[in-house]
């Protein structure tokens, strides 16, 4: 593929955050390049996020990428809180306004939005990584990268460092300039992929005194479970008859619900962090998605933010593409820290309600129950977990 030596926006990182923007600029008739580190099979596969927001889906229908979401997506309603052994639904739409959520898996969305890029878009180059930002002080930015054994930079109007937490982009920044909001939990959390039907329809989310422990899907025949586990865990040291056995401990309830076992395709441990960075944005330097702030996934919001960076994003350089106007890129970052600090709150509140610290005395835990039993019998609480779970409307 020959790459141009300039470009309007030049997006580092083919995550959904970098994949989606490209694809939004190009239907406001602005050129971007994408520059993704990695190879193409390793982008579409990488297991991560599983439930798509209500804004998320619009977005992705708006673009023209919803359409294998819409025939294979499982649309779900409502989720379980699991504790005391018994369980308690949420119902989103009658709490929301008629809000829902889609379980759609973030390798699918990726493989949609790259098919559509390579068919229909700019470049996107795989195994080309971004190695310096340069320019960001004189208004002349460009990206230096590394590509097929050569270096080649791209000079261009703006940088969109979509390249995730452990990019280059925001490294980029002059120290001082940016100031970071962080928190570690001390607990992770062991995921795996199974192919055996999901033993509910819906999203099961278990407080146990034994750890936190969820059951989500990616098909009607692939399950996602995680339990909460150790930081440092290996997952070498969980044969699968232990997953499933402590997956039974944690997800018991009264009644005759039985978790179904089946192969183990994948196993895999994340390390669950808060972190935010102020602002998102550097002269001609725009942070977006985890590049810019990350959250325990316990809310499943990190995909979903990183859509509505974007979509701000998209909007504030259409208007500057349109009318030279830069007041919606000068508003960028507040505009996205404001949903970003509530989704951060959100998984926040999420993450130590349903995970027994393991330091924690007897009072915490009551504490926690406390707070599930609240939002099992006062609507008003549900609908507050509804509303953030369903994500804010785009404005
Ligand atoms: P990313 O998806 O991280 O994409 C960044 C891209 O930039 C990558 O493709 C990377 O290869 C590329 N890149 C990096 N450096 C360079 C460079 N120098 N040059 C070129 N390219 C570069 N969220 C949930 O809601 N639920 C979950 O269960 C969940 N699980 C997760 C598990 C893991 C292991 C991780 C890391 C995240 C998980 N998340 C989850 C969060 C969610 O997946 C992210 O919020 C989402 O991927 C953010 O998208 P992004 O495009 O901002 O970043
Ligand atoms: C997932 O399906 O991977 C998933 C679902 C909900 C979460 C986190 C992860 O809160």
């Amino acid at each position: 593929m020959s790459v141009p030596a300039r470009t309007t926006v030049a997006i580092i990182g083919a995550g959904p955050a970098g994949l989606l923007l490209a694809r939004l600029l190009q239907r406001s008739g602005i050129d971007s390049v994408v520059l993704e580190h990695r190879d193409r099979a390793y982008v579409e596969q990488r297991q991560r996020a599983g439930i798509l927001e209500q804004g998320t889906i619009d977005v992705l229908r708006a673009c023209g990428a919803g359409e294998r979401m819409d025939r294979e997506g499982l649309p779900h309603n409502g989720v379980e809180l699991r504790f005391d052994r018994r369980g308690h639904r949420i119902d989103f739409p009658s709490l929301t306004g008629g809000r829902a959520v889609m379980v759609y898996a973030q390798t699918e969305m990726v493989k949609d939005l790259v098919a559509l890029q390579l068919a229909e878009g700019g470049p996107l180059l795989f195994e080309a990584r971004a190695v310096a930002v340069e320019g960001l002080e004189a208004g002349q930015p460009s990206v230096r990268y590394v590509h097929e054994g050569r270096e080649h930079t791209l000079a261009c109007d703006f940088v969109v460092g979509c390249d995730g937490f452990h990019g280059i982009a925001r490294a980029a920044v002059p120290s001082g300039v940016l100031r970071t909001f962080d928190r570690e939990y001390p607990f992770s959390w062991l995921g795996i992929l199974a192919d055996v039907p999901p033993s509910s329809d819906e999203l099961i989310y278990a407080h146990s005194e034994r750890g936190f422990a969820l059951l989500s899907m990616r098909t009607p025949t692939v399950s996602r479970l995680y339990l909460q586990v150790p930081n440092g865990t290996d997952p070498g040291d969980w044969p699968d008859e232990r997953i499933w056995d402590e997956l039974d401990l944690r997800f018991a309830v009264d009644g005759d619900w039985k978790l179904e076992r089946g192969p183990i395709t994948s196993k895999s441990v994340t390390p669950m962090r808060s972190f935010v960075t102020e602002p998102m944005r550097y002269g001609p330097l725009f942070l977006a998605g985890d590049a810019a702030h990350i959250v325990p996934p316990t809310g499943a919001k990190g995909l979903n933010l990183a859509v509505a960076d974007v979509v701000v994003l998209a909007r504030a350089l259409a208007r500057w593409h349109e009318t030279g106007a830069a007041d919606l890129l000068d508003a960028y970052s507040d505009t996205c820290l404001r949903r970003v600090w509530r989704a951060e709150h959100f998984s926040y509140f999420m993450t130590t309600t349903l995970h027994p610290d393991p330091a924690q005395s007897d009072f915490d835990t009551r504490l926690q129950l406390s707070q599930l039993h609240r939002i099992a019998d006062s609507e008003t609480a549900a609908a507050e977990l509804a509303q953030n779970y369903v994500g804010l409307p785009f404005e």
